[in-house]
């Protein structure tokens, strides 16, 4: 007797991790029933996705949606219609917002504002403080929550823990892989002076490399002591990627698509206040040690770090611009141009955006395409060539440093526990968020 199911994707190029191949997929319930051929089989949806590929639904892993706070740059409902344009299935949201999410109440609110209002689905990380250490062990294992983020060197918001005590009782103290924002604070206060008005330039030079490996090597040091895992956000140098090689014992670590395809000069020079960034743009010595540290399973997994700002805000003259810019819509559309590029093949890409968030973080059910996970497809074509504009971004601040930027790939579906919630560059129906759950 022919088997039923709720949707089939029809022979589309399969990318996972057991290898590529040209499969049929079977949902049931909003999970992954069957993989394999299913030519008597009857379903309510027969989608065919011939000479596409289907990749487990990427999972950005560092989005800010600025949401309660800063909504009139970004909320998390246009920041999730972004991250589903771009063929984003779920996304874990900073907890620098204002109020910061460092309570059960502010994660409560959060979780209430975003479910069934944004179209992926989603976590949020929980702001680690001096005040809220000795809760940090309820706190981080709160349904909807996806770990501590500390920042060690400020940036946008009021989040900053850089003294060694505090950073210490939040490492004893917490049990799950917490992620860091690491910049020496101590170094960037007394280089203040290297910031040049008007040239955004002096931003790389203030936040040097020294400011980020100081950090990052004192944050190993405290993790090897106190025995905690930690994950390093957005590593943007030669040196750390370099230090981390040989840390891998309690370190995973981030790259973002900026820092792989952006550089300086050259970036200042194109975009001003457009291309500054915490932790900055650097140049191609570093960028190309990056793309080595990606090659070498150095990196686990990428981030787009979402930050945006309004071009008003962006416009302010140099320091007074803030640091930031969007881009869970770009991030598969840049990473698959990489890919055609030769830079890194489609398999590795989906380790990074898939199997990479599931293993660092403990995902349940989803970042692989295997039975009984959810059925959360990124269906690209790696042959379309697309130009990247503003008209296309979702998010409310309307811009992307990547306008002007011709891609060859290019998302064309994102499917959501068995939902077609984009295809062809059109939202679909209602959200459906729902918050993503952990072992
Ligand atoms: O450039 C950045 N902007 N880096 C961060 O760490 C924070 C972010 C923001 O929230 O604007």
């Amino acid at each position: 007797m022919p088997k039923t199911f709720d949707l089939i994707l029809k022979g589309g190029i399969v990318v996972n991790h057991d290898g590529v191949g040209e499969r049929d997929i079977a949902v049931r319930g909003g999970r992954i029933a069957d993989i394999g051929s299913f030519e008597q089989s009857q379903a309510q949806d027969i989608v065919n996705v011939s000479g596409l590929h289907v990749l487990p639904g990427v999972i950005d892993t560092q989005v800010h949606f600025r949401e309660p706070g800063g909504e009139h740059k970004e909320d998390l409902e246009t920041g999730g219609r972004a991250a589903a344009m771009g063929g984003v299935t779920a996304v874990f949201e900073m907890p620098n917002t204002s109020p910061a999410t460092t309570s059960e109440a502010a994660l409560a609110d959060k979780i209430s504002r975003a479910h069934h209002r944004m179209f992926c689905d989603f976590a949020f990380f929980m702001g680690g403080t001096r005040e809220n250490v000795a809760d940090l062990p309820e706190l981080e294992r709160l349904p909807g929550c996806c770990g501590v983020k500390v920042f060690m060197g400020s940036s946008t918001g009021n989040l900053l823990v850089d003294d060694e005590d505090s950073l210490e009782r939040i490492l004893t103290n917490i049990s799950r892989r917490a992620a860091f924002h690491s910049e020496d604070e101590a170094r960037l206060i007394e280089r203040k002076g290297v910031r040049r008005e008007n040239d955004p330039s002096s931003h790389t030079r203030w936040r040097d490399n020294e400011t980020a490996l100081k950090s990052t090597q004192r944050l190993v040091q405290m993790a090897h002591k106190t025995g905690a895992k930690i994950h390093v956000l957005h590593i943007s140098t030669a040196e750390e990627m370099m230090f981390l090689r040989d840390h891998k014992d309690v370190a995973t670590v981030e790259v973002t698509p900026q820092h792989l395809t952006l550089f300086t000069p050259k970036a200042y020079n194109d975009l001003g206040t457009y291309a500054q960034m915490n932790p900055p743009l650097r140049d191609r010595q570093n960028q190309r040690q990056l793309w080595w540290g990606l090659s070498a399973g150095i990196a686990d997994v990428i981030g787009s770090d979402h930050a945006p700002h309004s071009t008003e805000e962006k416009n302010q003259p140099y320091p007074n611009s803030p640091s930031g810019m969007p881009g869970v819509q770009t991030l598969v559309a840049l990473m698959l141009h990489h890919v055609n590029a030769g830079r890194l093949s489609l398999e590795r890409l989906v380790d990074l955006t898939s199997h990479g968030p599931q293993r660092v973080f403990g995902l349940a059910r989803k970042g692989r395409i295997a039975a009984g996970y959810d059925a959360d497809f990124t269906i690209v074509d790696m042959k379309a060539t697309r130009i990247i504009s503003n008209d296309w971004i979702e998010s409310k601040c309307g811009w992307t440093p990547f306008a002007g930027k011709s891609v060859k790939g290019w998302p064309r579906g994102t499917i959501i526990r068995g939902r077609r919630v984009m295809w062809d560059d059109e939202l679909i129906g209602t959200a459906g968020g729902e918050p993503l759950s952990f072992w």
